[in-house]
């Protein structure tokens, strides 16, 4: 419980996930490196995996990744942590859609739900793409009007 305690002490318990849950899984050794910190780079691809199956709902069809902005990790994955990615569609162009991504964690054992913490947040932009990989229309969905 020690971790749970200083991590719940430093943190804004006010604030919660914004958007609709699209990935949840647990961070496994391989994922880290010897001292069982989680490697960036594999929260990152859960938040592409988790955005792009909301892009590809929202675009109706095949998505690519073409942007990420800014980004910062606040806060530590552990091994056995679990993750969710929570996603929401900011924009929609004419192919384009950008998707804010947010990545929360805890311990399923020491902590509770209400105890999760942000890790990172992002702007993914996804392009909707056709059979030849050429940019197309996406279509119109009466949730998400278009800019
Ligand atoms: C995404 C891709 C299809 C765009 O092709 P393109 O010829 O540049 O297409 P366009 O210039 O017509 O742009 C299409 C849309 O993408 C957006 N876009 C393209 N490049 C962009 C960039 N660098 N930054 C932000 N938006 C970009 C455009 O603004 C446009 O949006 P809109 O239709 O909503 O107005 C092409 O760059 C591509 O295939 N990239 C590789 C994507 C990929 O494989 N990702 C995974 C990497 S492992």
């Amino acid at each position: 419980m020690k971790r749970a305690k200083e991590e719940t002490a430093s943190q804004d318990l006010s604030r919660q996930p914004e958007g609709l849950m699209t990935l949840r899984t647990q961070a496994m050794p391989k994922d880290a490196n010897p001292n069982g910190d989680i490697f960036g780079g594999w929260v990152m691809c859960q938040m592409d995996i988790g955005g792009g199956l909301l892009a590809m709902e929202v675009a109706g069809g095949r998505v690519v990744t073409v942007t990420v902005d800014q980004m910062a990790f606040v806060r530590p994955v552990r091994v056995g942590d679990i993750i969710c990615v929570y996603g929401s569609v900011m924009r929609i162009g004419n192919s384009s859609l950008d998707i804010k991504l947010e990545v929360w964690a805890r311990d399923p054992i020491e902590e509770f739900e209400s105890q999760r913490h942000l890790v990172t947040e992002a702007v993914f932009r996804y392009v909707a793409i056709d059979k030849k990989r050429r940019p197309r229309r996406i279509p119109d969905h009466p949730q998400y009007p278009r800019e």
